[in-house]
């Protein structure tokens, strides 16, 4: 793959970027990890330090040097700099949600179009075996006894937890499990259903949020989703059912690090001209309007909450 990108650096200085994203890169037998950024020069150099390459003063100057960025900060950070990324000339390999309104993940969109770059969304459980041989499998019966009719999916994390490294994460905090949680639970149900046409939803404790979901055709599935779940009570389940049986999203066994290596691949076989990516910035387009559109539904008057449209 003379034409894939090597040279890769990793935007983010928090959790994620240095023991998934960053430990994925130094570990890969393909790429360079050329350093990290972030908004404190003195952080990505300490995150460098520990994890490898070097840190840079900013943004933009990493950007420069390297064929590829890697994202994992807020979303609403995220955006923009993928935008810029793009448009610069750089393949981009973003985390989920790829932004926090339909706008900015249509600008994404938009730059990685306009810059003709390859991209990938790191939607976790897409990139593990148990789960997407699971897919198949749930791919095979729908061909055989017709397409899927339903599904229901829970994710909930515990950020309250001691020790949960996420507990200071200011827009989890502010945005909840809709938004941290919400692109796992359709990451699978987008694979089996058809798009999204219409939503509804009504909150629960602290964060959590329940949501109805009218797929195109008449399918219809629904997502319990939280951040803020007691101890013992967190962790993810999903069931798909239809004429081909009621099925379980089984486990999966592989690390984040592992999964993060494959999106690398995945990008690296995309830019050296394998066409776009089935996850590219458009899927993960596509899952931020319907999380906006619940957004949208819950902002109404309780007394209105009829269904909300999701924007195509
Ligand atoms: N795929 C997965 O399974 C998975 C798992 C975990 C996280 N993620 C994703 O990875 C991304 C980052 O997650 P995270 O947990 O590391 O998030 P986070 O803790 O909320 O933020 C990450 C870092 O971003 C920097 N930051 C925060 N606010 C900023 C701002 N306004 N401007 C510039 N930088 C800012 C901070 O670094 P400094 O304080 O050093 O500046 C912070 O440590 C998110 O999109 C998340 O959804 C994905």
């Amino acid at each position: 793959m003379s034409d894939a990108p090597r040279r890769f650096g990793v935007l983010g200085t928090g959790h994620w970027a240095a023991t998934c994203h960053g430990a994925a890169l130094a570990a890969h037998p393909d790429v360079e990890l050329v350093g990290f950024a972030g908004r404190d020069p003195a952080r990505a150099a300490e995150v460098a330090g520990r994890v490898g390459g070097r840190g840079f003063a900013s943004p933009e100057e990493l950007i420069d040097a390297v064929d590829a960025v890697t994202i994992a900060l807020p979303p609403h950070v995220q955006a923009p700099l993928a935008a810029r990324a793009a448009r610069a000339g750089r393949h981009v390999l973003v985390d989920k949600p790829l932004a926090l309104d339909v706008a900015a993940a249509d600008d994404v969109v938009a730059a990685v179009r306009e810059g003709g770059v390859a991209s990938v969304l790191y939607a976790t459980y897409l990139f593990q075996p148990d789960i997407t041989d699971w897919l198949g499998r749930m791919r095979a019966l729908a061909a055989e006894h017709g397409p899927w009719e339903g599904a229901i999916a829970r994710w909930a994390g515990t950020i309250d937890v001691p020790g949960n490294p996420y507990g200071a994460s200011a827009w989890r905090r502010e945005r909840g499990g809709l938004w941290d949680t919400g692109p796992h639970a359709l990451s699978i149900l987008l694979e089996l259903l058809p798009p999204v046409e219409r939503v509804s939803a009504g909150r629960g404790a602290r964060d959590a949020v329940n949501v109805a979901l009218e797929h195109r055709g008449g399918a219809g599935s629904a997502l319990s989703l939280t951040l803020t779940a007691p101890a013992g009570a967190g962790g993810s389940f999903a069931s798909v059912w239809g004429p081909g049986g009621r099925h379980d999203l089984p486990r999966f066994h592989g690390t984040p690090q592992e999964g993060f290596a494959r999106a690398v691949d995945r990008l690296r076989a995309s830019a050296a001209g394998g066409g776009p990516d089935p996850l590219d910035v458009t899927h993960g387009r596509e899952v931020v309007a319907v999380l906006a559109a619940v957004d949208e539904h819950l902002a109404r008057p309780v007394a209105e909450r009829t269904t909300a449209v999701v924007r195509g």
